[in-house]
């Protein structure tokens, strides 16, 4: 999608330095800066960092990334460097699924330039599964008045291009209608205010930022249409691990009767757990709910304290909503209704 007019990935091959190209996401919206790598340890700390994050884009990451360990240091690449990118994050399961793929990649002895366009074909696919997904997702939400309301941010940052949750409303705005969208902040990292609302505006999608308690009460007053999310981790019984907030969603949503859609590349999708209970969440660092940052008047960024000091906090990342309560799961290969 596009930044001041300019098409642009989340994550790409930089071609030039024969290295890795992302954008670091925890300077958005006060500051848009790309940061080339030609380290394999660079990439896998930009994941853990969160300065490339969202479950297709982790994914996309990690292939590129072990791209540049084959590139760089092939005869440690089984038992050092599958190990340390698996090791990054443990909830989206795309960078398990993107893990394997390099690794089956790399059975063959191949060439660096093999492993690079295993990793290119595995990012473009992710790229051609949003594109699908979109068409779906824009049938679906081609009804009604078309306020639509997402939670984090499952726009094109987070999944390489088009995004999971946000392509139908592009294909929607690129196609002349006028979606409208209500961003859940997202407490507490806040992705929904600081990436979504910026990603829709760079494409001209007309949206509002909402507190996340603001939810229920505008599904309440009819003024919610449909509910669009992505995951982290789709269960083989169709539960789904999305950031966390979604299953309170997924209550007001059955209460108030709004429909509630996950779309998620088939990377997403764990056969091998077979319900929602038994996937990983992960746990994050105390600051995060404590602290926020925030630009000031000169467009400085500065983290600062919003907590009375000598109180821990609690901050699970994710949870889980159970299949019940969805209306669809959406993915390249088509819908599939509760
Ligand atoms: O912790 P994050 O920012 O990586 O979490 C991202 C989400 O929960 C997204 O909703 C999910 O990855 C879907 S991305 C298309």
């Amino acid at each position: 999608m596009r930044v001041n007019g300019k098409p642009l990935r989340a994550v790409e091959w930089h071609v030039d330095s024969g290295g890795v190209q992302w954008i670091e996401q925890r300077l958005l919206p006060h500051r848009f800066q790309q940061v080339v790598s030609i380290n394999a340890e660079d990439v896998a700390v930009a994941i853990e960092s969160m300065q490339v994050r969202g479950a297709p884009t982790i994914g996309a990451a990690a292939a590129y990334g072990l791209a540049l360990a084959w590139k760089q240091d092939e005869a440690h690449f089984r038992e050092y460097w599958l190990p340390r990118f698996r090791s990054t994050r443990p909830t989206a399961v795309n960078l398990f699924h993107a893990c394997n793929v390099m690794e089956q990649c790399a059975g063959s002895t191949p060439q660096a330039s093999q492993m690079i366009a295993c990793a290119q074909a595995y990012a473009d696919a992710e790229v051609a599964a949003n594109r699908r997904i979109g068409e779906h997702m824009a049938n679906l939400l081609a009804v009604g008045r078309r306020s639509i309301l997402t939670h984090c941010n499952a726009g094109w940052l987070a999944a390489v291009d088009w995004g999971t949750a946000t392509a139908g409303i592009y294909q929607l705005a690129q196609a002349g209608e006028s979606p409208f969208v209500w961003v859940d902040e997202t407490r507490p990292r806040l992705q929904g205010a600081r990436l979504t609302a910026w990603e829709l505006s760079q494409e001209g999608v007309n949206c509002r930022i909402q507190a996340d308690s603001a939810a229920a009460w505008m599904m309440a007053q009819g003024k919610v249409d449909a509910i669009v999310v992505g995951a982290d981790r789709i269960a083989a019984n169709g539960d789904v691990a999305n950031k966390i907030g979604t299953y309170a969603l997924s209550l007001a949503a059955r209460e108030h009767g709004v429909p509630m859609y996950v779309a998620a590349p088939a990377s997403t999708f764990d056969d091998h757990c077979p319900a929602g209970n038994e996937i990983p969440i992960e746990q994050r660092g105390d600051n995060e709910v404590l602290c926020v940052d925030g630009a000031d008047g000169e467009g400085q960024v500065h983290n600062v304290r919003i907590a009375t000091s000598g109180v821990g906090a609690n901050n699970p990342a994710f949870d889980v909503t159970p299949y019940e309560n969805l209306s669809a799961i959406v993915s390249e290969q088509g819908v599939w209704h509760a």
